[in-house]
């Protein structure tokens, strides 16, 4: 049995918790969290000790695999302390708050090549991104001309409120693009091949004097063989729209949209559904496919090689990212 632990016992640990407890081969061994009550109301639903510093949880409880889900500055201190003593990390999204820390935890990371480290980036586990990226590389779509993506989602003032780090840069790093569209960036990369420039805008339209991060974005992506990519995403949104992407080759347009559809030249529709929310604790908008990055991950602990979504490849598109804030601030300057 392996036994795994949460750090951050939030909103998302609720599908790191269930994942681990319906995972075969694991157990929950324990649940951390700095507010008391929230980590107290974890240990008592699922029958764990529960602690308010990580510290103390990896010195008592010993877990093998520790989920991080703290918000994004207290990533990479939480999981730099997990692998120096040992300990396997999954870290929740965005790796980092900012580009220095990424680089913090890629060092850290290399100097334990024993201990493995994730990030979870799951969309890239989802029917539809995975059946499109077979498809592409067959070849017989033939070129990648380009792509276009829209993330239309919706946070109001309430969803800062509830949780006021999310719109204090000082802690989340950014707004919709290093909290929201990181995912959508991370898969037209994946897709559509590595991005040799980025530009971008990001702005504030609904969220003044709620927040200092963008609520908006747009971005434009140069990809290596010459195919060019955009992205819109807010939100600001009246409600939350399914991610769509588009990507136009030669001879077909998949389209994903929750499902993927191919269309082809010859006017054929091929459509491939995405699988409902795993454990039924998930949002539909963050994707289907915790559970199974996390069953991936687990499984990657007896293979030699490290976890193929790694700090490295998941600080590609906070690069990216960090890139649009950097031009935007000159702009501004
Ligand atoms: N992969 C996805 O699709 C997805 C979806 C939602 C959230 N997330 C990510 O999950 C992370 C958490 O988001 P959330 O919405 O659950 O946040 P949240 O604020 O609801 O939960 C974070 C918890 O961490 C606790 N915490 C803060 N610092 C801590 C520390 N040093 N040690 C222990 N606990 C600490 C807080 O008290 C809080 O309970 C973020 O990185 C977010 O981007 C990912």
């Amino acid at each position: 049995m392996t036994a795994g632990a949460v750090i951050g016992c939030g909103t998302i640990s609720v599908v790191h918790l269930a994942a681990i407890s319906s995972l075969d081969g694991a157990d929950l061994a324990g649940v951390c969290d700095t507010d008391a009550d929230r980590a107290a109301a974890a240990g008592r639903e699922f029958g764990v000790p529960w602690f308010t510093d990580h510290a103390e949880m990896l010195a008592t409880v010993r877990p093998q695999v520790v989920h991080i889900c703290t918000p994004h500055d207290q990533h990479v201190p939480v999981a730099v302390d997990c692998l120096d003593a040992g300990v396997h990390v999954l870290v929740e999204k965005p790796v980092a708050a900012t580009v220095a820390e990424a680089e913090r935890l890629i060092e850290a990371a290399d100097r334990h090549p024993g201990t493995k480290a994730g990030i979870c980036l799951q969309n890239r586990y989802n029917v539809a991104t995975t059946t499109a990226r077979d498809l592409l590389a067959t070849g017989e779509l033939g070129a990648v001309r380009g792509g276009s993506a829209t993330l239309l989602w919706h946070r109001g003032p309430e969803y800062y409120r509830a949780r006021p780090w999310r719109g204090r840069r000082r802690e989340s790093g950014g707004g919709v693009l290093i909290n929201q569209a990181i995912h959508t960036l991370d898969l037209l990369e994946w897709l559509l091949g590595d991005v040799v420039d980025v530009r971008g805008h990001t702005g504030r339209y609904g969220l003044d004097g709620v927040v200092d991060v963008e609520d908006t974005a747009s971005v434009l992506l140069d990809h290596a063989g010459g195919a060019r990519s955009v992205l819109f995403a807010t939100n600001t949104n009246v409600t939350d729209s399914p991610v769509t992407i588009e990507i136009v080759t030669e001879s077909a347009v998949l389209r994903i949209h929750g499902d993927l559809t191919v269309t082809y030249v010859d006017g054929r529709t091929e459509t491939r559904a995405e699988r409902t929310v795993g454990t039924g604790l998930g949002k539909a908008y963050w994707g289907a496919s915790h559970d199974l990055l996390i069953a991936d991950f687990y499984r990657s602990l007896d293979r030699p090689e490290p976890f193929w979504i790694g700090p490295r490849e998941g600080t590609r598109s906070l690069r990216l990212i960090d890139r649009i804030y950097r031009l935007d601030s000159d702009e501004n300057r």
